[in-house]
């Protein structure tokens, strides 16, 4: 039978700042087209996690695969050039260059997601194209900073907490961009603190504490598990 390899199969990865051994044996694997969720409260490694995956934190122990191919310890730019995207937490919008600037920079020819496409996804981007990324909005820049990650043309999106700090309006129009690219297969990554939302879009539920997996399963079982609700995410079940 013909395998097709998993989007990303992390095995065994232990990552540090330094001495701080912040990842220890961190192993998931994400299937293509799908959305993993990974969930944890503040400090539990999930920055860390979509870190080395990018190449920005690389794991000095463990295994991390794209589509099969080993990609620790590759360069950030050599990661995002084969299909994996970051929306980082502190989106990493370029202050003084334009939105349209901000857009232009991350423009690659393959991608179906190109600036017209982008406008249409978030159409409240259209009116701020002209303004420096400094003046926009948080839910401005967090549209921008996803939109950004579309013109690369990602087959991996890693999301970090893109729902922070945002107002029901802008939460809905992200949560539908992450249904839109569902049904592209484009695979995702979503961590999030806001547990609710991710249940929603996840298909697989991952849960860390210290910078270890303490619960795998669907929403459905963590929905259920209130143990793990309560232990480590902090919410009533
Ligand atoms: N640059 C850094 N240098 C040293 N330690 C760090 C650094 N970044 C994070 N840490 C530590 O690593 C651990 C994991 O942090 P990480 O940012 O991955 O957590 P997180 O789950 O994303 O938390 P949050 O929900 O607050 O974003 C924490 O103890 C944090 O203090
Ligand atoms: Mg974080």
């Amino acid at each position: 039978m013909a395998h097709e390899a998993a989007a990303l199969r992390l095995q065994g990865v232990n990552a540090f700042y330094g001495d701080s051994h912040v990842l220890r044996d961190v192993s998931f694997t994400l299937e293509r087209g799908r959305v993993l969720a990974l969930l944890g409260r503040n400090g539990a490694g999930k920055t860390t996690t979509l870190r080395s995956i990018a190449g920005l934190a690389p794991p000095r122990r463990g295994a991390i695969r794209y589509r099969g191919r080993s990609i620790a310890g590759l360069e950030p730019h050599a990661i995002s050039r084969i299909g994996v995207a970051l929306v980082p937490e502190t989106r990493g919008i370029f202050s003084y260059l334009t939105a349209r600037e901000n857009l232009a920079i991350a423009r690659r020819m393959a991608s179906r997601w190109q600036m017209e496409a982008v406008l249409e996804r978030f159409p409240a981007l259209r009116e701020r194209l002209g303004s420096p990324g400094r003046s926009l909005s948080g839910g401005e820049q967090e549209m921008l900073a996803i939109a950004r990650a579309l013109m690369t043309g990602p087959d991996l999106l890693l999301l970090d907490e893109p729902s922070q700090g945002l107002a029901p309006l802008v939460v809905n129009a992200v949560m539908d961009t992450i249904r839109e690219l569902k049904a592209q297969h484009v695979s995702m990554l979503l961590v999030e603190q806001n547990a609710e939302m991710a249940l929603q879009l996840a298909d697989r539920v991952y849960v860390v504490d210290h910078g270890t997996v303490v619960f795998e399963g669907t929403p459905e079982r963590l929905r259920a598990d209130r143990q793990v609700t309560t232990t480590y995410l902090g919410v009533g079940g």
